[in-house]
């Protein structure tokens, strides 16, 4: 299979394989599209017509209807949300421990693989 992109990495143009990200919507449908890196998890979703992730501020981080529950296995690897995101995850619905504002989260090649799952509903 060709590559679907590629980068200059040390001066060299290499094959770089889109990371894949997977979202699990509230009843348990799993949806997998492949993200731009340095796009968001957010773009990725809209990009593809992932149900459950509305976006209506376009990732300001001021509307909170990104909202997802990153996957345990991959806390670490999206970091902790920051302090403005935070503060918008108070208006997010039924909010956990794994809750993140998905316009927050930025695709690297790390995040092959990520998981999140949307909410029963945004906020
Ligand atoms: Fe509005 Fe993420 S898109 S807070």
């Amino acid at each position: 299979m060709l590559p679907l992109a590629v980068f200059l990495q040390n001066n060299v143009l290499a094959p770089v394989s889109m990371p894949k990200i997977t979202y699990i919507d509230s009843s348990g449908s799993a949806r997998t599209v492949e993200a731009d890196i340095g796009a968001t998890v957010m773009e990725a979703a809209i990009k593809n017509s992932v149900p459950g992730i509305e976006a209506e501020c376009g990732g300001a981080c001021s509307c909170s209807t990104c909202h997802v529950y990153v996957d345990a296995n991959w806390k670490e690897a999206t970091g902790e949300p920051g302090p403005m995101e935070e503060d918008m995850l108070d208006f997010a619905f039924d909010v956990r421990p794994t809750s993140r504002l998905s316009c927050q989260i930025k695709v690297t090649e790390a995040l092959d693989g990520l998981t999140v799952t949307t909410p029963e509903r945004q906020a």
